[in-house]
């Protein structure tokens, strides 16, 4: 049912934790699965240099939330914000339809804690 790839970072997930000093972090839960996932981000000059997630979700969650971060890492903020969905199912090579929603769920967090580090950089400004 699963690729390679999501068994991958499901077994073996890549920036598990969290960071004291983030400069952003998002939260987004599925209602239907009751799954929670928090994405923290510390960044310099827009830059994102450490990303680590903690989830409380099924396999798949952990899987495309390890998989966000791989992606967001190193990249400008802007350009993180464009990660879609879609791009997180098909970095792992394909997600079975009925765990779709679990890489929205990534997405969304990381568009989350992008979207605070961009708030709280408006407001010291
Ligand atoms: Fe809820 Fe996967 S079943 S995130």
């Amino acid at each position: 049912m699963y690729t390679d790839k999501v068994m991958d970072h499901f077994s073996n997930p890549r920036n598990v934790g969290d960071i004291t000093d983030a400069s952003g972090e998002g939260t987004v839960g599925n209602p239907t699965c009751g799954d929670l996932m928090t994405i923290y981000i510390k960044v310099k000059d827009d830059i994102i240099e450490d990303i680590k997630f903690k989830t409380f979700g099924c396999g798949a969650a952990i899987a495309t939330s390890s998989m966000v971060t791989e992606l967001a890492m190193g990249k400008n903020v802007d350009e993180a914000l464009k990660i879609t969905r879609n791009d997180v199912a098909d970095a792992l090579e394909g997600l079975p339809p009925v765990k779709m929603h679990c890489s929205n769920l990534a997405a969304d967090a990381l568009q989350a804690a992008i979207e605070d580090y961009k708030k709280k950089k408006a407001e010291k400004e």
